[in-house]
C-alpha cells in the first residue's frame, strides 16, 4: 500500500534513514519524531526533496525514548499533522558494548529503560490508537541480539528479548483486531551504532533493510530478519546447546 500516514520514530540516522527515504520517494506522508528537533528538521527537508514537487510538507515533534511524557503529545503531533495515521514505525533505540555496559550501572539503566521499558510504553499508545480506528501497521526495529542469552550482548539483548516477545504477543492478541505488527531483526548492519565494531562477513547495509523493511510492511509479515542470512545463522544459534554457548565468544 502506497500513501501511508507514517509517524517515524527515528528516521534522523541509520536504517530509519534509509527506510524513511525509500517510504517518502514512493509516496508515502511522513511526520517525524526525534529528540534533536533541529536536526529532524533537516531531515525532513531531505525526504521532502526525494518525495519530488508538490508533495507534502514532512512535519516534526519531540519525542525522546528517555522521557516517555513526550510519547502521547508527539503521537497528537503526528496524527493532527498528517490528519489521521495508519502507520508508526520506531527505529529509534541505543546501544553500547557489553564491555561499557558492565563498568556503568547508569548507561546500563538508561539502556535497558530506552530499548525495553519506554519503546514499549510508546508502543502501546501507538497500538491504542491504531486501533481505535480499526487497525493499522506497528513496525518496530528490535534485534537478533534477543534471540539467545549471548556473552558480548548480555544487556542489550535482554532488553531486545523483551521487546521481541512483547511484540510477538500484540501480533497474537490484535492481529485479528487489524493491528499488523513487524518486528525487525538486523543482524549486523553498518550504521553509526555498529561504527568502530568489527563487521562479520555478512554485515548488511541500511538500503538493503530498508528495502527488505519496506516490503514486510507492505504484507505485514510479523517478523523480518535483515540481512535475510540472519535467520538461518539464528537457527543454528537458537538450538546450540548450553555448554557450548558457554565456550564459544559469539
Ligand atoms: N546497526 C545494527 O547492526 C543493529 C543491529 C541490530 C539491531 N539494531 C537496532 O536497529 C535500530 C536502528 O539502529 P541503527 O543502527 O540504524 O542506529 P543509529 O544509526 O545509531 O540510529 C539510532 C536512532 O535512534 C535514535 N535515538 C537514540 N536514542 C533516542 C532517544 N532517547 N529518543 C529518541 N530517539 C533516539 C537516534 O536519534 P538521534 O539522532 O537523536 O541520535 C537515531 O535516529 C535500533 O533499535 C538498533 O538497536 C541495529
Amino acid at each position: 500500500m502506497i500513501g501511508r500516514k507514517v509517524a517515524f520514530l527515528g528516521a534522523s540516522k541509520g536504517m530509519g534513514r534509509a527506510l524513511a527515504r525509500r517510504l517518502a520517494a514512493r509516496g508515502d506522508r511522513l511526520f517525524l519524531l526525534g529528540r534533536d528537533v533541529e536536526d529532524l528538521g533537516r531531515s525532513a527537508r531531505d525526504l521532502e526533496a526525494r518525495a519530488g514537487e508538490g508533495a507534502a510538507p514532512v512535519g516534526v515533534t519531540l519525542c525522546d525514548l528517555e522521557r516517555p511524557e513526550t510519547f502521547v503529545p508527539a503521537l497528537d503531533a503526528a496524527a493532527a499533522g498528517l490528519g489521521g495515521l495508519d502507520t508508526v514505525v520506531v527505529t529509534g533505540g541505543m546501544f553500547a558494548t557489553q564491555e561499557k555496559l558492565e563498568a556503568d550501572p547508569e548507561l546500563a539503566r538508561r539502556l535497558l529503560t530506552v530499548d525495553f521499558a519506554n519503546t514499549v510504553v510508546f508502543c502501546e499508545e501507538a497500538r491504542r490508537r491504531l486501533l481505535a480506528q480499526g487497525g493499522g501497521t506497528l513496525c518496530v526495529f528490535s534485534s537478533v541480539a534477543g534471540e539467545r542469552g549471548r556473552k558480548p550482548v548480555v544487556l542489550y539483548g535482554a532488553a531486545k528479548a523483551g521487546l521481541t516477545r512483547y511484540l510477538e504477543g500484540l501480533d497474537h492478541k490484535f492481529r485479528a483486531q487489524g493491528l499488523r505488527t513487524v518486528c525487525v531483526k538486523p543482524g549486523f548492519v553498518r550504521t553509526g551504532m555498529t561504527e568502530g565494531l568489527r563487521p562479520p562477513p555478512f554485515a548488511g547495509e541500511p538500503d538493503g533493510v530498508a528495502l527488505q523493511v519496506c516490503r514486510a510492511i507492505d504484507r505485514g509479515h510479523p517478523v523480518v530478519y535483515a540481512p535475510g542470512i540472519w535467520s538461518l545463522i539464528m537457527l543454528v544459534i537458537r538450538w546450540l546447546p548450553r555448554f557450548v554457548m558457554r565456550k564459544i565468544g559469539f
